[in-house]
């Protein structure tokens, strides 16, 4: 599979960038955390190509498709007669992954027996296929990525601290996309771009009330929001320009600005949700802790959120 294009523009992500090239000359674990949709997996390619295994292969594991039994025999392998299905030897994705770097994706989803079989292949880089007998030894750069709270789950006693601690040599944090605006333009050109070749269509750019949508949006969803927003707006777009209403972002404050009303109790009510919906957002969407963080009464906030219509877009 081929990588993609990373495109990095505000500072704190250059800044990320200058770490990751010096993260890549070393052999180190690298837990690489932050909300869904920020780009985890680009910086884990990132982490390959700038590293010295770039031209051996980048083996791509998602934890969290597989349950556990499929999930062990996808990693370290198996042989014939291991189990029902298995009808032949199979090498695993760590053994495809020798000389190159293993990518565990959703690493917070798996299972506290497979934590122990990794912790034993990090410290050892030693495994055994599912059904033999036989030490493999392999020669593996372990990046992880979770959009989970970690430490709540190794609090919990869902994940174990010994692997979290060896995963998290070097923690690697990306920054959802609300807090780097600088990014947005160059995003959604570059999404433009890709879109206008695949519709065949052909737009000129974004409408100043477009870009000043987009740069006051939350993106709870980050990137890939952003990019499916775009990939819409291009399929529904009708003028040169992509225009704020074919970005279908609701809720972001400057509605009201284009609208052109200046009734000032309007404005306090968009004002009102935009604000009680980042506050939810930025509480993982617990009222109880939302309402805390307002001040005001839990049974107060699930009213608000009724008659201002907030919705959460992930669900
Ligand atoms: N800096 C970037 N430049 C270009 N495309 C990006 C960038 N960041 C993210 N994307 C795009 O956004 C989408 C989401 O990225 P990715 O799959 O890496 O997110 P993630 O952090 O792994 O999310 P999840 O936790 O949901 O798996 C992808 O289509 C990716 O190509
Ligand atoms: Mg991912």
């Amino acid at each position: 599979m081929g990588y993609h294009t990373l495109i990095a523009k505000s500072p704190i992500i250059v800044e990320k960038l200058a770490v990751i090239d010096r993260v890549a000359k070393t052999d180190a674990s690298v837990l690489i955390l932050g909300e869904s949709g920020v780009g985890k997996e680009l910086f884990a390619e990132q982490i390959h190509l700038r590293s010295p295994r770039r031209d051996a292969s980048f083996v791509r594991v998602n934890c969290a498709a597989l349950p556990e039994g499929l999930l062990e025999s996808e990693l370290f392998g198996h042989v014939k007669g291991a189990f029902t299905s298995a009808v032949t030897n199979r090498q695993g994705r760590f053994e495809l992954a020798d000389g190159g770097t293993i990518f565990l994706d959703e690493i917070g989803d798996i299972t506290v027996p497979l934590q122990a079989k990794l912790l034993r292949v990090i410290q050892q880089r030693t495994f055994e296929k599912v059904g033999s007998d036989v030490s493999i030894t392999v020669n593996v750069r372990i990046l992880a990525a979770t959009n989970k709270d970690i430490e709540a789950l190794v609090a919990q006693g869902k994940f174990r601290s010994d692997l979290y601690y060896r995963l998290n040599v070097l923690p690697l944090y990306i920054p959802p996309l609300r807090q780097r605006p600088e990014d947005i333009p160059e995003l959604a050109a570059f999404f433009l771009k890709q879109s206008m070749l695949e519709t065949k269509k052909r737009f000129d750019g974004f409408s100043d009330a477009a870009m000043d949508a987009m740069l006051s949006y939350a993106w709870p969803g980050n990137v890939r929001e952003l990019e499916n927003c775009v990939e819409r707006s291009c399929v529904i777009g009708k003028n040169k320009w992509i225009d704020a209403e074919d970005l279908f972002l609701k809720k972001a404050v400057s509605s009201f600005q284009e609208t052109g009303s200046r009734n000032l109790k309007a404005a306090i009510t968009v004002f009102k949700a935009h604000f009680i919906q980042k506050v939810l957002e930025e509480n993982n969407w617990n009222q109880t802790e939302t309402a805390k963080v307002l001040d005001i009464q839990r049974t107060y906030l699930s009213r608000l959120i009724k008659e201002l219509d907030i919705v959460n877009p992930k669900e």
